[in-house]
């Protein structure tokens, strides 16, 4: 077995799954978040992880295209708060619809989600139904956490970690857990995939808030600057405002403080102030420092070598991702 295979493998799943037809308002939203690609990172991770136990890999596929369906329900909500123009390089659905359709097509994503991780035997049916509502409710702290940080000043790193962790790891997470579990690994195994998983998605966190600023707008499929718009309380700006001293903190507080501005001008003036104070280095040495201890976790699996192996060499791309 290949990546290759496992991508192949959930492709053809993702394009079976039936979502529900009419009213198509309430259907169509969901089969063009789904069609948008993107890297299918996490059901990639559940196949992987399930193949490190077992041969019958093929009976996680339904579970990670469950993992798929929420994370893309979580990015059309997400995609509303956020105002988010931009996703996979196409227009967000509340932009293409409206944003009382994206409310509801997410909704039903979620009772999609919970209709395919049925289909986990039912030995594990409980245990796994049992993580995957405490993850989706984390899920919703940390957005809650991350909305909350947009008027505060004062928030820090500690609080910042936290709410990454909620918002995004616990899924990366689960979604190893899930395949360990399936696969049949043992509960001291499962639990590592879960914790080199929320170690990993720290530092993938990181990235995606270095990607905002830094990213190249044909490669990166969002907006580029929409955290600097929004006031979002990212490692790079906690970071500055700590560095930040004189003239150049004064700057800073100023965009911040500022409600009306041009959105352009604004992020190139944020921008200019994190090249100024080193940041896009600082949060580099970040992400390689979460990845090296998800790595670390990983490394201890009791699993075949060559499939382990597999799960290293596709996470360490994540570190050098565009996208
Ligand atoms: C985006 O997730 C949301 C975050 C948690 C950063 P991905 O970067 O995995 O998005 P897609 O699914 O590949 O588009
Ligand atoms: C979103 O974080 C995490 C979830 C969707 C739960 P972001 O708001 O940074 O994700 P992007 O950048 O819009 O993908
Ligand atoms: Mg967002
Ligand atoms: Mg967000
Ligand atoms: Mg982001």
């Amino acid at each position: 077995m290949t990546p290759a295979n496992f991508i192949e493998a959930l492709h053809q799943e993702i394009h079976q799954t039936r979502y529900g037809q009419y009213p198509a308002e309430l259907y169509d939203p969901i089969r063009y978040i789904m069609n948008l690609g993107g890297k299918r990172l996490r059901p990639l991770m559940t196949l992987m992880a399930a193949y490190l136990y077992t041969d019958d890999w093929q009976k996680a596929l339904k579970p990670a295209v469950a993992v798929e369906v929420f994370h893309n329900f979580t990015l059309m909500h997400d995609d509303i708060m956020d105002q988010a123009p931009l996703r996979r390089g196409q227009p967000t659905v509340h932009e293409k619809w409206n944003h009382n359709i994206a409310i509801l097509s997410g909704d039903v994503m979620l009772v999609n989600a919970y209709e395919l991780l049925l289909a986990v035997e039912t030995p594990h049916l409980k245990r796994v139904l049992a993580r995957f509502n405490r993850t989706a409710a984390e899920v919703c702290e940390g957005q809650q956490w991350d909305m909350n940080f947009e008027t505060r000043w004062d928030v820090t790193e500690a609080e910042y970690l936290e709410m990454i962790k909620l918002k995004t790891s616990v899924l990366l997470g689960f979604a190893l857990e899930l395949g360990g579990i399936i696969g049949g690994a043992d509960e001291t195994n499962a639990t590592r995939l879960r914790e080199g998983g929320i170690d990993m998605g720290i530092g993938f966190q990181l990235k995606d808030d270095l990607l905002d600023v830094y990213g190249d707008p044909a490669k990166f499929g969002k907006q580029v600057g929409g955290d600097i718009i929004a006031n979002k309380k990212t490692f790079l700006l906690i970071e500055a405002l700590q560095q930040a001293t004189g003239t150049i903190k004064d700057e800073l507080i100023g965009w911040l403080s500022r409600t009306e501005f041009d959105k352009q001008e604004k992020v190139q003036a944020v921008t200019a102030i994190y090249d100024q104070l080193g940041i896009r280095e600082i949060t580099e040495s970040r992400i390689n420092k979460y990845f090296a201890e998800g790595f670390a976790n990983f490394e201890q699996l009791e699993a075949n070598s060559t499939r382990k192996e597999m799960l290293l060499a596709f996470t360490h791309q994540l570190v050098e991702r565009e996208s």
